[in-house]
């Protein structure tokens, strides 16, 4: 038996470094993904990818995925840890994704190995044993987002999550929005500290005010530490943001779209600090273009790509990402 599992990459339009604080997010799931064909049978899973020299081989008992080489088969060995499959298989990893651009490569692949590994559940337990193989694998204490817009994505149309109550809303992305990643030369580099260290900020400022998600910018002044009330400040107004996001695009307002990116980017690059000359520069570049309504950093920052919504063909240089379905499984049984 083969299985084929398709999973989708995603850019964030709005709601950066709000989802491991039970904050609001606001990503797609895009076109460009991650397929992984698996002839399933044997006591380990191997897999090579048209990416990568070095293929992965997991063995099923998996004990330390952090420890493995080369580095891409800990995101295999952590799905296998969270999984346990009675049974492994050998195959074949293929991308559309750019890898490590911010566009969620490793949540397509976990997500993709999940379900040729044999995964059966709804969506957002799969994004949840995704999310875990990443921890796992990485070491980086991320958030659901990711794993959730590549397992739960609908065609056509943003996802606006509640990362408290796990509830997606889908928005219609209006006709004629065109959304395109632009990457800023720069390779992003999550498993730094520095996202580790954002999160230990925001848990910090939730002991002080309770759930950032429920606090307003009037709690602010009980957290002592300024750094820590810059993080929360940023947290607190990217939710307002976020919902004021959905809003525009339900309502075909892309002016107001494009300024609340901006806001978002300016408080990611002055309160959360996550941003980069580099990608300032890109942004400010961006949104100088006739066209463009908006543009910001994308993903967890520190390099990486900027996203931007623009009538189409006003941006040529980045890639044009449509809003697409969700990850898919195809079985296949060969003729006796
Ligand atoms: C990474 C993490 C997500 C989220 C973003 C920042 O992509 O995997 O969970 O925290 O950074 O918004």
């Amino acid at each position: 038996m083969t299985r084929r599992a398709f999973a989708p990459g995603r850019v964030n339009l709005i709601g950066e470094h709000t989802d491991y604080t039970g904050g609001f997010v606001l990503p797609m799931a895009v076109h460009l993904g991650t397929t992984v064909e698996l002839r399933v049978g044997g006591p380990e899973v191997t897999l090579r990818s048209d990416a990568e020299p070095m293929p992965a081989t997991v063995d099923l008992e998996v004990a330390d995925p952090a420890g493995l080489e080369p580095s891409w088969a800990r995101y295999v060995a952590g799905v296998v840890a969270e999984l346990r499959p009675v049974t492994g298989g050998a195959g074949s990893v293929s991308t559309t994704l750019p890898v490590g651009a911010g566009l969620s490569s490793s949540a397509a692949l976990e997500v993709a190995v999940a379900l040729a590994l044999g995964f059966d559940g709804s969506p957002l337990e799969l994004a949840h044993l995704c999310q875990r193989a990443e921890q796992r694998a990485s070491g980086v204490p991320c958030g659901i987002m990711d794993q959730l817009a590549s397992a739960a994505g609908v065609e056509g149309h943003a996802l606006l999550i509640d990362c408290t109550t796990e509830v997606v809303t889908t928005i219609p992305l209006p006709a004629g929005l065109q959304v395109v990643a632009v990457h800023s030369g720069q390779p992003r580099q999550l498993a730094g500290s520095a996202y580790a260290e954002r999160r230990r900020a925001c848990e910090r400022a939730a002991e002080v005010v309770g759930s950032l998600r429920d606090a307003t910018t009037a709690d602010l002044a009980a957290i002592e530490d300024p750094e820590v009330r810059r993080r929360a400040r940023h947290v607190i107004t990217e939710n307002a943001r976020t919902l004021a996001f959905a809003d525009a695009l339900r309502s075909g307002d892309l002016p107001e779209a494009g300024r609340l990116m901006h806001e978002s980017h300016l408080s990611l690059r002055d309160d959360f600090e996550v941003s980069t000359p580099v990608l300032d520069a890109l942004v400010d570049d961006l949104r100088a273009r006739p066209g463009v309504h908006g543009a910001r950093l994308t993903g967890a920052g520190f390099g990486g790509c900027a996203v931007a919504i623009c009538e189409p063909g006003s941006i040529t240089d980045g890639w044009p990402l449509a809003a697409a379905a969700g990850a898919t499984v195809a079985t296949t049984t060969p003729a006796p």
